[in-house]
């Protein structure tokens, strides 16, 4: 009688609901889901559960501490799983886009534990790419209004040609391309349409110390292009 109901409330009160964990990855990594188990016992069985929407369909348990891999019922986690014998974490090798979605373990043991994630798989973002603009501006620096005519001061130690520059990057999920000087954002552009790539327009008035860099970036990862004053902004190397 007193073992009933203890089982009825471990029932009740014994179940643990954790907060979706928010996981980015990039594409080609293996990832690890962690169940927060140290050591599996011979009475602990862990679920776990992958859906796109809804982590509804079962593709992996341990249970008496063997392995079951069920990646057949969802065809995109063929050959993908391995499970860590030691905690029920679930590691999936090589991972694409397909595996974005919503996965779950359930942790039976007295009591039952949930940990949940919430997926997204990124593309590694592309290098930017720099290029000199073939537009020419003049430049409004009060040196350059001294020479308004020639725009080229007499002894030639500057140029008041203004440096234009083109950054590129293809675009992709959540990907946003920044120019820098130093390190302060001068600005950024995104775009919700993919087709096209990205691509941000930089003016320098004149040759100065500053190191300027273009930034291609995504939740998971960046890359950057530094402007090199020599090839991009010949006007300003004279
Ligand atoms: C990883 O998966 C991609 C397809 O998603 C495949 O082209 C590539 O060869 C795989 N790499 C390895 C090391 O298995
Ligand atoms: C399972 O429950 C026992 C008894 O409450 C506890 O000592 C043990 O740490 C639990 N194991 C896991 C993996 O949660
Ligand atoms: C999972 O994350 C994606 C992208 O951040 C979001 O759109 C979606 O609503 C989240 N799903 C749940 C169930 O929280
Ligand atoms: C930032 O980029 C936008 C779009 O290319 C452009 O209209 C704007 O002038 C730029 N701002 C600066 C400070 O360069
Ligand atoms: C992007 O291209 C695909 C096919 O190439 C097309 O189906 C889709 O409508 C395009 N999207 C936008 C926003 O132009
Ligand atoms: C750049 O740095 C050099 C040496 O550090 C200095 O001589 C020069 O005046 C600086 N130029 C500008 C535009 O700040
Ligand atoms: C680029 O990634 C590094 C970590 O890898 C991060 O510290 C930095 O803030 C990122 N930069 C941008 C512009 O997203």
């Amino acid at each position: 009688m007193f073992t009933s109901v203890l089982i009825i409330l471990c029932g009740v009160f014994g179940v643990e609901t954790d907060v979706m964990k928010k996981v980015f990855v990039t594409e080609g990594d293996d990832v690890t889901l962690h169940t927060g188990v140290s050591i599996m016992k011979d009475d602990v069985q862990i679920l776990w559960m992958f859906g796109r929407k809804n982590p509804d369909t079962l593709i992996a348990e341990i249970y008496k501490l063997k392995i079951y891999i069920f990646d057949g019922h969802v065809s995109v986690m063929k050959g993908k799983l391995q499970m860590d014998s030691q905690t029920g974490s679930l590691i999936i090798r090589n991972i694409s886009s397909v595996h974005s979605g919503l996965y779950k373990a359930q942790i039976i043991n007295t009591t039952t534990k949930y940990r949940r994630f919430n997926f997204t798989v990124y593309a590694p973002v592309s290098l930017p790419v720099i290029a000199s603009s073939s537009v020419v501006s003049v430049c409004q620096t009060s040196d350059c209004q001294k020479y308004p005519a020639s725009c080229i001061d007499p002894d030639e130690s500057f140029s008041c040609e203004v440096c234009a520059v083109m950054c590129s990057a293809d675009n992709g999920a959540d990907v946003s391309l920044s120019w820098f000087k130093n390190n302060e954002r001068l600005n950024q552009t995104s775009s919700p349409d993919r087709n096209i790539s990205l691509s941000l327009s930089l003016e320098i008035q004149e040759r100065n110390n500053n190191t300027y860099y273009c930034v291609a970036a995504n939740p998971v990862n960046n890359l950057t292009t530094q402007l090199n004053f020599q090839e991009h902004c010949p006007q300003h190397t004279s």
